[in-house]
């Protein structure tokens, strides 16, 4: 079995004999000693565990990328850079994020600024922060709770694509970062990263209960919160053709472990839907790490993809050894967090089709706050009307109203053929009722919940009356698209 092989501030670090569930946060906390990093919530909402680590974008180039420790598991970090907020100061000098924070007075109590600090050294060496609401997208997932966001605001604007001559922009220009393979034992716990898929069809021959991983953004709570060990994960990360991220027969195709980060920025020019809902999805440090294929695969019923890409007509390609099958994704979902993958299968890509003409398409996410935060409902929409302005197909997929994400199939029924009018949509309203029965929890009660339901599609139908309607990138309620 290998041993753990990364670099840390640029040092190179080998270790053995640590379980593989052992958190990056544990690992610089307890054992090396860089106490810089704090843990605030340990599951990924406050950030104050931010560190920054070397990756791949979309395209293959490098880039740096804050993400939060407290989410990663230390083999996840194989063959990586990784950087926490010591390596800031070099050579006795503040860097430029510090400096700036410092003056624009953007630190109280400082349990929060290390982490915020490594935002914004994600920031500094971005080049389209060219928007206000693109640096609250930046800095959504760290929390303060002294010093207040403006000053913070401030430093971040300050700072924002200077890209200055620093250690990680030496790093950037030299290293070219590739997920690397990994056979990693501690224990009763091993943790497999395969490189290719003949490899990882070799590991699932061997263990076909194998739990699969890649952010580790949802298991990583198992880890944190219910101290679970999981015996055998196999990442997906290291296999190069699930990371597609790629026009297809007029639509997409979205590769299963590509980073959300990535596909929002794919998305801002091709699918305003999937950009608008990824914008809310989740803080950065998440969609740094977290997957496509992460998002459905967990089958959650408040997953925030699996409406937009139902509304889209999504399909899903599920791969084996043994060849592929094709799914609508409706059929992935079977039940409350079960999906049709089968024992030795990994869900490969996410086809998204081609838009029909005249179709108008839309995603809203509802939440208790705005930035971060779980879905109370999330809802998106695609109608195609005719050119007499009756409804030729509705595609109505809504998130929190079941125990999967679903479409209204019987409002949609009651939809086609009729006239795209207010009258129509509240002729069908009722039938929401009959598509769904949801349930009464802490983010929002059954009642709600189906009011909720009713009003955006109301919203949808009034966004969608103006021709040609706005883009709206900003908004955070809604994006609207026609084709
Ligand atoms: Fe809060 Fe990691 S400790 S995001
Ligand atoms: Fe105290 Fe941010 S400065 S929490």
């Amino acid at each position: 079995m290998e041993r753990l092989r990364f670099f840390l501030n640029d040092r190179p670090i080998e270790e053995t004999g640590i379980a593989p569930t052992t958190t990056l946060l544990r690992y610089l906390r307890d054992r090396v000693h860089l106490t810089g990093t704090k843990e605030g919530c340990a599951e990924g909402d406050c950030g104050a565990c931010s560190v920054a680590v070397l990756e791949q974008d979309g395209q293959g180039a490098p880039t740096l990328r804050a993400v939060n420790a407290c989410l990663l598991l230390l083999p996840m970090v194989q063959g990586k850079r990784v950087y926490t907020v010591e390596a800031l100061r070099e050579g006795g000098e503040y860097h430029v994020v510090q400096e700036t924070l410092a003056r624009t007075l953007g630190s109280q109590c400082g349990y929060c600024t290390p982490g915020i600090a490594m935002s914004m050294l994600e920031a500094c060496h971005r080049r389209d922060l060219d928007e206000p609401w693109k640096l609250d997208a930046q800095m959504c997932g760290n929390l303060c709770r002294c010093t207040g966001y403006r000053p913070i605001r401030e430093a971040v604007r300050e700072v924002a694509g200077l890209r200055p001559g620093d250690r990680f922009a030496r790093a950037l220009a030299e290293t070219q970062p590739e997920p690397m393979a990994l056979a990693y034992e501690s224990g009763a716990q091993r943790f497999f990263t395969p490189d290719s898929l003949e490899a990882l069809w070799d590991v699932l021959e061997k263990h076909p209960t194998a739990r699969f991983v890649v952010g580790g953004t949802d298991l990583s709570l198992e880890v944190t919160k219910r101290y679970a060990e999981p015996p055998l994960l196999v990442s997906l990360e290291a296999v190069p053709e699930l990371r597609v991220l790629e026009p297809r027969g007029g639509g997409h195709r979205l590769g299963a472990t590509v980073r959300l980060t990535d596909v929002e920025d794919y998305a801002r020019a091709v699918s305003p839907p999937l950009e608008r809902m990824l914008r809310y999805f989740g803080s950065r440090q998440i969609k740094n790490r977290a997957t496509v294929g992460g998002n459905l695969c967990t089958a959650s019923p408040i997953g925030d993809m699996a409406p937009v890409l139902l509304a889209l007509g999504a399909e899903v390609v599920l791969r084996s050894r043994a060849g592929e099958r094709r799914l609508p994704l409706e059929d992935f979902f079977v039940g409350y967090r079960r999906t049709a993958l089968a024992a030795g299968e990994v869900l490969a890509y996410v086809d998204v089709p081609a838009q029909p003409e005249g179709a108008r398409s839309l995603a809203y996410k509802v939440s208790k706050r705005r930035e971060a935060d779980i879905s109370s409902v999330s809802a998106s929409f695609r109608v195609v009307v005719d050119g007499e302005g009756k409804v030729a197909e509705a595609r109505l997929a809504y998130g929190g109203m079941a125990a999967t994400p679903a479409r209204a199939r019987r409002t949609e029924a009651a939809l086609v053929g009729q006239p795209w009018t207010e009258a129509s949509v509240e002729q069908a309203l009722p039938r929401l009722r009959e598509d769904f029965q949801p349930l009464s929890d802490h983010r929002g009660s059954a009642w709600y919940r189906a009011q909720l339901a009713e009003n955006l599609l109301r919203g949808f139908f009034h966004e969608t009356l103006s021709t040609p309607m706005p883009r709206l990138a900003e908004r955070h309620s809604a994006t609207v698209q026609v084709r």
